[in-house]
């Protein structure tokens, strides 16, 4: 594990540690357990009440956990000392207090890091702002401008971590696809992301580590690559049968879909090598990539997710 970006601290990380929290006898967050590195975005993705929110606010102290860690940096997030200077949260952007101007809530934000007049300019400036707009009240801000200004008050400590709960809502494609570069950049400087979404295809885009939740639990885990290559390969052939059998006498697991073609845990060579020595057509061949984890990710929102996705792809 490298160091962050110069000035950083070793450790520059999340860390989170069978993680759990319990409302009464409701467990919203299930023993969750992942590290989110330095110099990547990771995604953390799941259903809505998968426990997202609930995980990140335990990370930046404003949920206690009913057991498990979650470390910042090495530390509990509470004991890191000024801890907006390390670590950037944006957690709830419609929780502003809505009489305040854009500016007054990022002046503040900057007191309490130990800023000055001139971060929450550069801070505005680097959300996309302008000056006019920061000298109105949020309570009249659209979403997406929440967002942006949310998303300044969590830079405005220049920290090396970023904690990010539906950064994405509310932005409109152009927006979306600003805030993906920004993201990237800090990253690629050395940072740390940590950002939640319900929707698979914005964390594809801009994730390189995943973090899938379902219902409290871990389900999959590992950077995009591993998972998009956990969906397998999807093959069809005029002799469906012949071909699974092939597949399943050389090991290799075999799910006949509704599609029509059949998914395989066998790479696509394999599959090709096989077909080959039995003289079976195969008239497509594709690793699942991106349907694959479409597939388990819908699976979460089945009722039963609990009990049959846990076992999903571990890291
Ligand atoms: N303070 C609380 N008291 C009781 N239950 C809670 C509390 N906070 C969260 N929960 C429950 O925990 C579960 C997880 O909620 P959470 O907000 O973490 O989900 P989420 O993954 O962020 O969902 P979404 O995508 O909708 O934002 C939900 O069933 C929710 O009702
Ligand atoms: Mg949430």
């Amino acid at each position: 594990m490298s160091r962050a970006r110069p000035g950083g601290e070793p450790g520059d990380m999340i860390q989170i540690e069978n993680l759990t929290r319990r409302y009464g006898g409701f467990t919203a967050v299930d023993d969750i357990t992942f590290t989110a590195r330095p110099g990547r975005v990771t995604g953390f993705l799941g259903p809505n009440g998968a426990g997202k929110s609930t995980a990140m606010r335990m990370m930046v102290g404003l949920t206690t956990p009913s057991s498990g860690t979650a470390l910042v940096l090495g530390r509990p997030y509470r004991a890191l000392p000024t801890p907006t200077r390390h670590v950037g949260a944006m957690l709830d952007a419609t929780a502003q207090h809505a009489g305040r101007t854009g500016r007054e809530t990022l002046n503040l934000a900057a007191v309490m890091a130990g800023r000055g007049r001139r971060d929450v300019d550069a801070a505005l400036e680097r959300v996309g702002l302008t000056s006019r707009e920061a000298e109105r009240r949020v309570g009249n801000y659209s979403l997406g401008m929440r967002q942006r200004l949310g998303l300044a008050g969590a830079l405005i400590g220049d920290p090396q971590v970023l904690v990010l709960d539906e950064p994405a809502n509310g932005l409109d494609p152009a927006g979306i696809r600003w805030m993906r570069g920004l993201l990237r950049d800090f990253a690629a400087e050395g940072g740390t992301v940590l950002l939640s979404s319900h929707l698979l295809h914005e964390v594809e885009q801009i994730a390189q580590d995943l973090v899938m939740i379902g219902r409290g639990r871990i389900v999959a885990q590992g950077t995009k690559e591993e998972l998009l290559q956990a969906g397998g390969t999807l093959v069809r052939s005029p002799d469906l049968a012949g071909l699974g059998t092939a597949l399943e006498r050389d090991g290799h697991e075999v799910t006949l879909r509704a599609e029509g073609d059949l998914r395989t845990t066998a790479t696509a060579e394999e599959v090709a090598r096989l077909a080959l020595a039995a003289q079976l057509l195969v008239t497509e061949l594709r690793t699942a990539g991106g349907s694959g984890l479409e597939e388990m990710f819908l699976q979460l929102t089945a009722a039963d997710a609990r009990e049959t996705g846990a076992e999903g792809v571990a890291a």
